[in-house]
Protein backbone atom coordinates (compact mmCIF):
# COMPACT_ATOMS: atom_id res chain seq x y z
CA UNK A 1 0.00 0.00 0.00
CA UNK A 2 1.62 3.42 -1.04
CA UNK A 3 -0.19 5.48 1.75
CA UNK A 4 2.04 3.45 3.78
CA UNK A 5 5.17 4.86 2.32
CA UNK A 6 4.07 8.21 3.16
CA UNK A 7 6.50 9.88 5.66
CA UNK A 8 5.98 10.75 9.14
CA UNK A 9 6.76 14.47 8.45
CA UNK A 10 4.17 14.83 5.68
CA UNK A 11 1.91 13.27 7.72
CA UNK A 12 2.11 15.46 10.62
CA UNK A 13 1.36 18.49 8.20
CA UNK A 14 -2.27 19.86 8.25
CA UNK A 15 -3.20 21.29 5.09
CA UNK A 16 -3.47 25.21 4.81
CA UNK A 17 -7.42 25.67 6.28
CA UNK A 18 -7.28 29.15 4.43
CA UNK A 19 -6.85 27.47 1.12
CA UNK A 20 -9.23 24.68 1.99
CA UNK A 21 -12.28 26.64 3.00
CA UNK A 22 -11.44 29.12 -0.39
CA UNK A 23 -11.97 25.37 -2.21
CA UNK A 24 -15.34 24.77 -0.38
CA UNK A 25 -16.54 28.41 -1.33
CA UNK A 26 -15.61 28.01 -4.61
CA UNK A 27 -17.20 24.56 -4.98
CA UNK A 28 -20.44 26.00 -3.23
CA UNK A 29 -20.73 28.92 -5.73
CA UNK A 30 -20.35 26.71 -8.77
CA UNK A 31 -23.31 25.16 -7.14
CA UNK A 32 -24.83 27.73 -7.56
CA UNK A 33 -24.95 29.47 -3.76
CA UNK A 34 -24.75 33.00 -3.43
CA UNK A 35 -21.47 32.86 -0.98
CA UNK A 36 -19.05 35.85 -0.12
CA UNK A 37 -16.00 34.69 -0.30
CA UNK A 38 -14.54 36.22 3.18
CA UNK A 39 -11.61 33.43 3.48
CA UNK A 40 -9.16 35.13 1.01
CA UNK A 41 -5.37 36.08 1.45
CA UNK A 42 -4.84 38.24 -1.47
CA UNK A 43 -5.21 41.69 -3.13
CA UNK A 44 -8.87 41.88 -5.05
CA UNK A 45 -6.84 44.14 -7.77
CA UNK A 46 -4.79 42.78 -10.53
CA UNK A 47 -1.23 43.03 -11.19
CA UNK A 48 -1.00 46.73 -12.42
CA UNK A 49 -0.40 46.87 -15.83
CA UNK A 50 3.51 48.65 -16.48
CA UNK A 51 4.68 45.53 -14.00
CA UNK A 52 2.89 42.77 -15.98
CA UNK A 53 4.43 44.59 -19.70
CA UNK A 54 7.95 44.18 -18.15
CA UNK A 55 7.56 40.48 -17.84
CA UNK A 56 5.88 40.05 -21.09
CA UNK A 57 8.84 41.44 -22.18
CA UNK A 58 11.39 39.96 -20.59
CA UNK A 59 9.81 36.82 -22.06
CA UNK A 60 10.30 38.28 -25.58
CA UNK A 61 13.53 39.59 -24.76
CA UNK A 62 14.51 35.57 -24.23
CA UNK A 63 15.52 36.25 -20.38
CA UNK A 64 13.82 32.89 -19.74
CA UNK A 65 16.82 30.85 -18.33
CA UNK A 66 18.19 30.22 -15.30
CA UNK A 67 19.60 32.60 -13.20
CA UNK A 68 21.77 33.20 -10.42
CA UNK A 69 20.02 30.84 -7.95
CA UNK A 70 19.81 33.56 -5.20
CA UNK A 71 18.03 36.15 -7.97
CA UNK A 72 19.72 38.53 -9.94
CA UNK A 73 21.40 40.72 -8.79
CA UNK A 74 20.03 44.31 -10.11
CA UNK A 75 16.78 43.04 -8.20
CA UNK A 76 18.78 42.38 -4.58
CA UNK A 77 20.48 45.97 -5.26
CA UNK A 78 16.85 47.36 -6.15
CA UNK A 79 15.78 45.57 -2.80
CA UNK A 80 18.84 47.28 -0.90
CA UNK A 81 17.71 50.50 -2.00
CA UNK A 82 14.42 49.85 -1.07
CA UNK A 83 15.45 48.38 2.39
CA UNK A 84 17.50 51.71 3.05
CA UNK A 85 14.73 54.12 1.76
CA UNK A 86 11.92 52.54 3.23
CA UNK A 87 13.07 51.04 6.63
CA UNK A 88 16.53 52.76 6.62
CA UNK A 89 18.71 49.54 6.96
CA UNK A 90 21.66 48.82 5.05
CA UNK A 91 22.49 45.54 3.41
CA UNK A 92 24.97 44.56 0.88
CA UNK A 93 23.98 42.64 -1.95
CA UNK A 94 25.14 38.95 -0.96
CA UNK A 95 22.83 39.91 2.16
CA UNK A 96 19.90 39.77 0.02
CA UNK A 97 18.33 36.51 -1.32
CA UNK A 98 15.45 36.41 -3.61
CA UNK A 99 13.18 33.70 -3.45
CA UNK A 100 9.50 31.86 -4.42
CA UNK A 101 7.70 33.52 -2.24
CA UNK A 102 8.16 35.18 1.22
CA UNK A 103 6.21 31.86 2.04
CA UNK A 104 9.62 30.15 0.78
CA UNK A 105 11.86 32.62 2.17
CA UNK A 106 10.12 31.95 5.63
CA UNK A 107 10.82 28.04 5.38
CA UNK A 108 14.27 28.99 3.95
CA UNK A 109 15.36 30.61 6.64
CA UNK A 110 13.66 27.84 9.21
CA UNK A 111 15.73 24.77 7.00
CA UNK A 112 18.94 26.71 7.65
CA UNK A 113 18.40 27.78 11.68
CA UNK A 114 16.49 24.60 12.87
CA UNK A 115 17.98 21.39 14.58
CA UNK A 116 16.29 18.71 15.52
CA UNK A 117 13.88 20.30 18.55
CA UNK A 118 15.04 23.69 18.56
CA UNK A 119 12.04 25.70 19.83
CA UNK A 120 10.65 28.75 17.83
CA UNK A 121 8.37 30.91 19.82
CA UNK A 122 5.24 31.97 17.39
CA UNK A 123 2.92 34.93 18.98
CA UNK A 124 -0.79 33.47 18.26
CA UNK A 125 -2.77 35.00 17.01
CA UNK A 126 -0.63 33.53 14.11
CA UNK A 127 -0.54 32.88 10.29
CA UNK A 128 -1.39 29.05 9.88
CA UNK A 129 1.81 28.23 8.04
CA UNK A 130 4.04 29.16 10.87
CA UNK A 131 3.71 25.93 13.17
CA UNK A 132 3.56 23.66 9.90
CA UNK A 133 6.67 25.04 8.38
CA UNK A 134 8.71 24.41 11.98
CA UNK A 135 7.55 21.26 12.19
CA UNK A 136 8.88 20.52 8.31
CA UNK A 137 11.92 21.65 9.72
CA UNK A 138 12.27 19.78 12.32
CA UNK A 139 11.97 22.44 15.11
CA UNK A 140 9.01 22.82 17.53
CA UNK A 141 6.34 25.38 17.88
CA UNK A 142 6.00 27.17 20.92
CA UNK A 143 3.01 29.71 21.28
CA UNK A 144 3.29 32.75 23.04
CA UNK A 145 -0.25 34.17 24.55
CA UNK A 146 -2.07 37.19 23.83
CA UNK A 147 -3.30 39.86 25.39
CA UNK A 148 -6.54 41.35 25.19
CA UNK A 149 -5.30 44.12 22.79
CA UNK A 150 -4.11 40.81 20.32
CA UNK A 151 -0.60 41.42 21.21
CA UNK A 152 1.73 39.33 22.75
CA UNK A 153 2.18 38.83 26.22
CA UNK A 154 5.39 39.80 27.23
CA UNK A 155 5.75 38.63 30.35
CA UNK A 156 4.65 35.00 28.94
CA UNK A 157 7.27 35.38 26.26
CA UNK A 158 9.57 35.58 28.86
CA UNK A 159 8.26 33.25 30.51
CA UNK A 160 8.54 30.45 27.69
CA UNK A 161 12.47 31.21 26.90
CA UNK A 162 14.43 28.00 27.51
CA UNK A 163 17.99 27.28 26.50
CA UNK A 164 16.62 25.46 22.97
CA UNK A 165 14.88 28.94 22.22
CA UNK A 166 16.29 29.62 18.47
CA UNK A 167 14.18 32.28 17.04
CA UNK A 168 10.73 34.34 17.49
CA UNK A 169 8.87 35.15 14.58
CA UNK A 170 7.22 38.31 14.54
CA UNK A 171 4.89 39.74 11.81
CA UNK A 172 3.76 43.09 12.30
CA UNK A 173 1.14 44.22 10.71
CA UNK A 174 -0.23 41.00 11.28
CA UNK A 175 -2.05 37.99 9.80
CA UNK A 176 -5.09 37.39 10.95
CA UNK A 177 -5.37 40.53 13.38
CA UNK A 178 -4.13 43.54 11.61
CA UNK A 179 -2.21 44.24 15.00
CA UNK A 180 1.32 46.57 14.02
CA UNK A 181 3.64 46.80 16.86
CA UNK A 182 4.66 50.44 17.54
CA UNK A 183 8.18 51.45 18.20
CA UNK A 184 8.02 51.22 22.22
CA UNK A 185 7.20 47.71 21.91
CA UNK A 186 8.93 46.15 19.30
CA UNK A 187 11.90 47.91 21.40
CA UNK A 188 10.93 46.07 24.65
CA UNK A 189 10.82 43.11 21.84
CA UNK A 190 14.28 43.78 20.69
CA UNK A 191 15.51 43.90 23.67
CA UNK A 192 14.69 40.77 25.04
CA UNK A 193 15.78 38.85 21.88
CA UNK A 194 19.11 40.80 22.32
CA UNK A 195 19.41 39.80 26.45
CA UNK A 196 18.91 35.65 25.36
CA UNK A 197 20.24 35.97 21.87
CA UNK A 198 17.24 34.94 19.97
CA UNK A 199 16.66 35.82 16.28
CA UNK A 200 13.98 37.39 15.10
CA UNK A 201 12.33 36.18 11.83
CA UNK A 202 10.33 39.48 11.40
CA UNK A 203 7.63 38.95 8.51
CA UNK A 204 6.85 42.26 6.94
CA UNK A 205 4.93 41.40 4.25
CA UNK A 206 2.08 43.80 5.12
CA UNK A 207 4.47 46.42 5.70
CA UNK A 208 2.76 48.97 3.25
CA UNK A 209 -1.01 48.11 4.17
CA UNK A 210 -1.24 50.88 7.56
CA UNK A 211 -3.81 52.85 8.11
CA UNK A 212 -5.03 55.70 10.51
CA UNK A 213 -1.42 57.57 9.48
CA UNK A 214 0.82 54.38 10.80
CA UNK A 215 3.89 53.66 9.66
CA UNK A 216 6.00 50.42 9.78
CA UNK A 217 8.90 49.82 11.73
CA UNK A 218 11.21 47.36 10.88
CA UNK A 219 12.55 45.75 14.50
CA UNK A 220 16.37 45.62 12.77
CA UNK A 221 16.17 49.53 12.23
CA UNK A 222 16.61 49.66 15.92
CA UNK A 223 19.91 49.15 16.53
CA UNK A 224 23.11 46.88 15.24
CA UNK A 225 22.29 44.40 17.83
CA UNK A 226 18.90 43.64 16.77
CA UNK A 227 19.51 44.11 13.05
CA UNK A 228 22.25 41.24 13.46
CA UNK A 229 19.92 39.23 15.53
CA UNK A 230 17.04 39.78 13.07
CA UNK A 231 16.31 38.02 9.50
CA UNK A 232 13.61 40.59 7.35
CA UNK A 233 11.24 38.62 5.09
CA UNK A 234 9.02 40.48 2.74
CA UNK A 235 8.13 40.07 -0.56
CA UNK A 236 5.93 41.86 -3.94
CA UNK A 237 2.60 39.98 -3.57
CA UNK A 238 0.86 41.84 -0.87
CA UNK A 239 1.62 45.52 -1.81
CA UNK A 240 1.93 45.18 -5.87
CA UNK A 241 -0.90 42.46 -5.87
CA UNK A 242 1.46 40.04 -7.22
CA UNK A 243 0.53 36.40 -5.50
CA UNK A 244 0.68 34.48 -8.70
CA UNK A 245 4.09 35.39 -9.35
CA UNK A 246 5.45 34.17 -6.47
CA UNK A 247 8.24 36.58 -5.78
CA UNK A 248 9.78 37.12 -1.87
CA UNK A 249 12.92 38.15 -0.51
CA UNK A 250 14.66 38.11 2.54
CA UNK A 251 18.07 39.81 4.34
CA UNK A 252 19.84 38.42 6.88
CA UNK A 253 23.44 38.50 8.36
CA UNK A 254 25.94 37.05 6.22
CA UNK A 255 26.37 33.42 7.42
CA UNK A 256 22.88 33.06 7.41
CA UNK A 257 22.18 34.93 4.05
CA UNK A 258 25.15 32.15 3.14
CA UNK A 259 23.53 28.71 4.89
CA UNK A 260 19.97 29.81 2.73
CA UNK A 261 21.83 30.60 -0.72
CA UNK A 262 23.33 26.82 -0.15
CA UNK A 263 19.76 25.28 0.27
CA UNK A 264 18.01 27.63 -2.28
CA UNK A 265 20.56 26.24 -4.59
CA UNK A 266 20.34 22.90 -4.23
CA UNK A 267 16.70 22.62 -3.72
CA UNK A 268 14.33 25.44 -6.12
CA UNK A 269 17.22 27.09 -8.01
CA UNK A 270 16.14 30.55 -8.93
CA UNK A 271 12.76 32.39 -8.58
CA UNK A 272 11.00 32.68 -12.05
CA UNK A 273 13.77 35.00 -14.25
CA UNK A 274 10.91 36.67 -15.91
CA UNK A 275 8.94 36.97 -12.63
CA UNK A 276 11.94 38.59 -11.16
CA UNK A 277 12.22 41.47 -14.05
CA UNK A 278 8.47 42.18 -12.98
CA UNK A 279 9.36 42.59 -9.87
CA UNK A 280 12.40 44.67 -10.51
CA UNK A 281 10.09 47.13 -12.09
CA UNK A 282 7.60 47.26 -9.47
CA UNK A 283 10.06 48.07 -6.51
CA UNK A 284 11.93 50.52 -8.52
CA UNK A 285 8.85 52.60 -9.51
CA UNK A 286 7.75 55.49 -8.14
CA UNK A 287 5.57 54.16 -5.63
CA UNK A 288 2.61 56.45 -6.04
CA UNK A 289 0.83 53.96 -7.81
CA UNK A 290 0.07 51.99 -4.83
CA UNK A 291 -1.54 54.71 -2.68
CA UNK A 292 -4.86 53.78 -4.82
CA UNK A 293 -4.92 50.40 -3.31
CA UNK A 294 -4.41 51.54 0.19
CA UNK A 295 -6.50 54.00 0.73
CA UNK A 296 -9.79 51.40 -0.58
CA UNK A 297 -8.44 49.04 1.89
CA UNK A 298 -8.43 51.73 4.63
CA UNK A 299 -12.18 52.54 3.24
CA UNK A 300 -13.12 49.45 3.52
CA UNK A 301 -11.58 48.20 6.94
CA UNK A 302 -13.23 51.90 8.36
CA UNK A 303 -16.22 50.97 7.19
CA UNK A 304 -16.43 47.29 8.51
CA UNK A 305 -15.40 48.80 12.58
CA UNK A 306 -18.18 52.14 11.88
CA UNK A 307 -20.86 49.36 11.07
CA UNK A 308 -20.05 46.04 13.01
CA UNK A 309 -22.71 45.68 15.45
CA UNK A 310 -21.51 46.05 19.38
CA UNK A 311 -22.69 42.59 19.93
CA UNK A 312 -19.63 41.38 17.57
CA UNK A 313 -16.72 41.33 19.45
CA UNK A 314 -13.33 41.96 17.38
CA UNK A 315 -9.80 43.06 16.71
CA UNK A 316 -9.24 46.44 15.10
CA UNK A 317 -7.29 46.38 12.42
CA UNK A 318 -4.50 48.90 12.05
CA UNK A 319 -2.70 46.90 8.87
CA UNK A 320 -3.08 44.41 6.23
CA UNK A 321 -6.43 43.44 5.00
CA UNK A 322 -8.43 41.06 7.99
CA UNK A 323 -10.95 41.22 10.98
CA UNK A 324 -10.58 39.03 13.54
CA UNK A 325 -13.93 38.54 14.82
CA UNK A 326 -16.26 36.25 17.46
CA UNK A 327 -20.05 36.62 17.73
CA UNK A 328 -21.94 34.49 20.44
CA UNK A 329 -20.00 31.81 22.27
CA UNK A 330 -19.21 28.88 19.74
CA UNK A 331 -16.06 27.02 18.67
CA UNK A 332 -14.52 29.27 15.81
CA UNK A 333 -15.38 25.78 14.10
CA UNK A 334 -19.42 25.60 14.93
CA UNK A 335 -19.25 30.07 14.20
CA UNK A 336 -17.49 29.30 10.60
CA UNK A 337 -19.82 26.34 9.65
CA UNK A 338 -23.07 28.54 11.30
CA UNK A 339 -22.29 31.69 8.90
CA UNK A 340 -21.59 29.59 5.69
CA UNK A 341 -24.93 27.34 6.10
CA UNK A 342 -27.05 30.39 7.89
CA UNK A 343 -25.72 33.52 6.31
CA UNK A 344 -23.84 32.05 2.86
CA UNK A 345 -20.54 33.41 4.47
CA UNK A 346 -17.23 32.25 3.88
CA UNK A 347 -14.57 33.06 6.86
CA UNK A 348 -11.70 31.19 7.86
CA UNK A 349 -11.98 29.26 11.50
CA UNK A 350 -9.73 30.90 13.89
CA UNK A 351 -9.00 28.13 15.62
CA UNK A 352 -5.81 27.04 13.37
CA UNK A 353 -5.00 30.58 14.05
CA UNK A 354 -4.12 30.25 18.16
CA UNK A 355 -7.63 32.49 18.06
CA UNK A 356 -10.42 29.42 19.53
CA UNK A 357 -13.54 31.39 19.00
CA UNK A 358 -12.65 33.40 16.46
CA UNK A 359 -12.94 33.32 12.33
CA UNK A 360 -11.24 35.94 10.38
CA UNK A 361 -12.71 37.49 7.45
CA UNK A 362 -11.04 39.45 4.29
CA UNK A 363 -11.75 42.60 3.19
CA UNK A 364 -9.71 42.10 -0.07
CA UNK A 365 -13.86 42.44 -1.67
CA UNK A 366 -15.85 44.45 -2.70
CA UNK A 367 -17.47 47.43 -0.98
CA UNK A 368 -20.74 45.61 -2.16
CA UNK A 369 -19.87 42.52 -0.81
CA UNK A 370 -19.11 44.18 2.21
CA UNK A 371 -21.74 46.33 3.10
CA UNK A 372 -23.82 42.69 2.47
CA UNK A 373 -21.41 41.23 4.75
CA UNK A 374 -21.39 43.40 7.58
CA UNK A 375 -25.61 42.94 7.07
CA UNK A 376 -25.35 38.76 7.43
CA UNK A 377 -22.90 39.19 10.66
CA UNK A 378 -24.93 41.63 12.46
CA UNK A 379 -27.84 39.88 11.27
CA UNK A 380 -26.44 36.67 12.85
CA UNK A 381 -25.49 38.69 16.07
CA UNK A 382 -28.73 39.81 16.74
CA UNK A 383 -29.63 35.78 16.49
CA UNK A 384 -26.91 34.82 18.55
CA UNK A 385 -26.04 36.94 21.29
C1 LIG B 1 1.84 36.71 7.25
C2 LIG B 1 2.17 36.21 5.90
N1 LIG B 1 3.45 35.97 5.61
C3 LIG B 1 3.82 35.50 4.40
C4 LIG B 1 2.88 35.26 3.42
C5 LIG B 1 3.35 34.68 2.11
O1 LIG B 1 3.36 35.57 1.06
P1 LIG B 1 3.94 35.16 -0.36
O2 LIG B 1 2.81 35.24 -1.32
O3 LIG B 1 5.02 36.17 -0.65
O4 LIG B 1 4.51 33.79 -0.26
C6 LIG B 1 1.53 35.49 3.68
C7 LIG B 1 0.51 35.18 2.68
O5 LIG B 1 -0.67 35.05 2.93
C8 LIG B 1 1.16 35.99 4.95
O6 LIG B 1 -0.12 36.24 5.26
Amino acid sequence: MIENKISQRAKNIKPSSTLAVNKKAAELVAAGEKIINLSVGEPDFDTPDFIKQAAIRALNEGFTKYTDSSGIKQLRQAICDKFKKDNNLDYQVEQIIVSCGAKHSLFNVLLAICDQDDEIIVPAPYWVSYPEMIKLAGGKCVVCKYKEDFKMDIEHLKSIITRKTKAIILNSPSNPTGIVYSEKELIEIAEIACKYGIIVISDEVYEKLVYGGLKHISIASLGEEIKKLTIVVNGVSKTYAMTGWRIGYLAAEMPVAKAIANIQSQTTSNPTSFAQKAALTAITADQSFIKPMIEEFEKRRNFIINNLSPKIHYCKPDGAFYVLLKIGNMTSGQLAQKLLEEEKLATVPGDDFGAEGFVRISFATSMTNLEETVKRLNNFAERNV
